[in-house]
């Protein structure tokens, strides 16, 4: 069953392999570079970073596979899924290699990071392995392949945050781009493989953060949003010479991290992703309430509404508290727009311990969720002490379950809006239409409208007339000049 959901495709139709010719400022190599992303917007902001080192080296990166002398595939390991789908198109590459043989084909991200080198020496899949703290040597990797040596580095860093590197942006809206401030994860919850494929947990200098958020804005950029698996944890407490001040105290937390961004104009709309409850500060909170430009949109994934199951999943709270964490939202941010991620049929999931996320979906009656059957990952915690003992079956039942609820108190969620006016931020053409724009507003939702004479980076307020499940359809009644 297909549980991707239609924010996820967005995402993916809009990002995917949608690398641009970019001018480089060193002399070109004439080799022309196609870099294609799956998995979270992590993995796409590395793709950027990818890009802007391979173009340094003289590369040129191209949207056009076909024309393409390597081809890097930035891959996800986060569910077997995931993986299966980065197989099938790794053997698509193997079969044109038959053709054209000098193509160099290199895997990238959280796969290339957990099978290391068998994609290379047992399946013979790919000439190239480098994991997402091994960017910096890709070039070199390159020169590798075809001198007999093997091309793969795939050693974790404790400290590479790619802080100096200005990313060349893949996506070609120009109005929404991702900032990376912390990688890694050390939380460990038992599900998952990220802490095994992204190493420790680092954050990014914020001087740095702040000047790639300004450059964007100042290169017509209106969106940012600020990436890691969990932004509260977010801390820098070094002097610019990168001594550690006092491991105690953060210079520097996430709330004062995004307010310095917020700062830089009006016009700048902050977003952030992944907050977690159980780091998740009221100081984090009242920064959201104090700035206009920061986005009422918390993705807050809860995985279980069950303490028990949150216990073995290692989530480090409970229901009681996630509900607290609610709870503060509703307080300090009125109208904030909550999102969540579940996962169903984790191990030894009960039925009365499913009917707890049941309850809890109707209680908190998030704005939208993504849901996923638990897909046991090798190495982790649950894989080495519980047994995937939750059949297919009931996996799918739960969470066709789960996502009918869901997906009705998304649906009621949006039926409410219309007649209401909407500030929207324009991100372009719509998809299905020539003569009406796409964008989104504070709370993430996509809305549709005809454009009259508006253009992509307009701020606009749309009086919502419909909508679907997922979309707000509306007219524009006022063009917002962001120059203003
Ligand atoms: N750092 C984020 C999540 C990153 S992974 C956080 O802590 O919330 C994105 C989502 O994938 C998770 O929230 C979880 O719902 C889902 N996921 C992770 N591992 C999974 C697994 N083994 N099986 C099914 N879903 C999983
Ligand atoms: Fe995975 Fe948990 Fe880290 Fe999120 S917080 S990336 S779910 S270990
Ligand atoms: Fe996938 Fe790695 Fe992101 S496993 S979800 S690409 S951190």
């Amino acid at each position: 069953m297909n549980q991707e959901t239609d924010r996820n495709k967005d995402i993916d139709e809009k990002l995917q392999g949608e690398a641009t010719i970019i001018k480089s400022t060193m002399k070109p190599n004439g080799r022309k570079l196609y870099v294609e992303s799956y998995g979270c917007a992590m993995n796409f902001s590395d793709s950027e970073v990818v890009a802007s080192i391979m173009t340094k080296k003289g590369y040129t990166t191209t949207g056009n596979i076909d024309e393409a002398d390597i081809v890097l595939i930035n891959t996800c390991s986060i569910r077997e899924n995931a993986e299966d789908r980065v197989r099938k198109r790794l053997t698509n590459f193997k079969n044109r290699k038959k053709r054209q043989p000098d193509l160099i084909v290199g895997i990238l991200g959280c796969m290339a990071e957990r099978l290391k080198t068998k994609l290379l020496e047992e399946e013979k899949l790919v000439d190239l392995v480098a994991g997402p703290d091994a960017y910096r040597d890709l070039p070199g990797l390159i020169d590798e392949v075809g001198t007999g040596q093997k091309a793969v580095n795939v050693l974790l860093s404790r400290d590479e945050t790619y802080a100096d590197i200005s990313p060349i942006r893949l996506d070609k809206s120009g109005i929404t781009g991702f900032v990376s401030i912390t990688r890694g994860c050390d939380n460990m919850c038992s599900f998952c493989v990220v802490p095994f494929t992204r190493g420790r947990e680092r954050s990014r200098d914020p001087q740095t953060i702040y000047n790639e958020c300004d450059e964007l804005f100042k290169n017509g950029y209106r969106e940012v949003t600020l990436l890691g698996q969990n932004v509260d944890s977010y801390r820098w407490n070094m002097t610019s010479k990168g001594e550690i001040k006092d491991d105690t105290k953060p210079t520097t937390n996430f709330a004062q991290l995004m307010g310095s961004v917020a700062i830089i104009s009006p016009d700048l709309r902050i977003r952030f992703s992944t907050s977690h409850p159980k780091d998740m500060s009221d100081e984090v909170l009242e920064t959201i309430a104090k700035h206009d430009n920061i986005c009422n949109s918390i993705h807050l994934p809860i995985q279980s509404g069950n303490t028990e199951v949150l216990k073995r999943m290692n989530r480090g709270y409970s229901r009681e508290w996630y509900l607290d964490r609610i709870a503060a939202i509703h307080r300090i941010i009125p109208g904030c727009a909550i999102t969540t991620d579940i996962i169903t049929g984790f191990c030894d999931e009960t039925e009365d311990e499913h009917r707890d996320t049941m309850t809890i979906l109707k209680e908190v009656k998030w704005d939208f969720a993504y849901m996923y059957k638990y897909s046991e990952r090798p190495k982790t915690l649950a894989e080495r002490r519980f047994e995937d003992n939750v059949t297919e079956e009931v996996k799918s039942a739960r969470l066709t379950e789960i996502i009918d609820l869901q997906r009705n108190n998304s649906a009621k969620k949006n039926l409410k809006q219309i007649g209401k006016v909407h500030k929207v931020l324009i991100e372009g053409p719509s998809k299905r239409s020539d003569i009406h724009m796409s964008g989104r507003n504070d709370h993430n939702t996509k809305v549709v409208f005809p454009m009259k004479n508006s253009k992509k980076g307009n701020y606009v307020l749309v009086k919502i007339t419909d909508c679907t499940t997922a979309t707000l359809l509306g007219e524009i009644i006022e063009i917002i000049d962001p120059a203003k």
